[in-house]
């Protein structure tokens, strides 16, 4: 058996084999891994009975379920309507030159990896981004270079 396997067994024995476990047993990969793969989501489709074309269309439906390898951060910055009116472009420009890549790139260190997202919630303090499970709001250029800065030295 494969670690893949084992864990997503653990995690069936947690949280049950039924549909109801899928999201629990996704978010838990996540923590672990940091994203799944497919081998991963196979596994979860054998463990639960279920389909693996639904294992797949709900994992990729989630834009926090990475299914491709990303980095040790993951910057999710709103492009949503409010966010882009306060002026979430510029604050793109900023993390794709301090990071030198560009939005869906991964550094070459594999510490950050750079997404857009939809609506976090935050619209009234936008531009808003989640660095993991942490949330930024009020950005600007400078500070949103800041922000990366101290993870850079974390
Ligand atoms: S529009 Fe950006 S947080 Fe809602």
């Amino acid at each position: 058996m494969s670690n893949s396997e084992i864990l997503v067994k653990e995690l069936a024995d947690k949280y049950g084999r039924n549909r109801e476990s899928l999201m629990p047993i996704l978010q838990d990969v996540i923590e672990v891994r940091r994203y799944v793969t497919d081998e991963v989501l196979v596994s979860v489709a054998k463990e639960l009975d279920l389909s693996a074309a639904e294992v797949f269309g709900t994992a990729s439906f989630y834009s926090f379920i990475d299914t491709k390898e990303v980095g040790k951060y993951v910057i999710r910055l709103c492009k949503t309507i409010v966010c882009d009116m306060k002026g979430k472009d510029a604050i793109i420009g900023a993390l794709e030159s301090t990071l030198r890549i560009k939005v869906g790139q991964t550094t070459p260190d594999k510490k950050f990896t750079l997404f857009t997202t939809n609506c976090l919630g935050w619209c009234h303090k936008g531009p808003a981004m989640l660095i993991n499970d942490e949330v930024y709001t009020e950005l600007t250029p400078g500070k949103a270079i800041e922000i990366i800065e101290n993870y850079m030295h974390k």
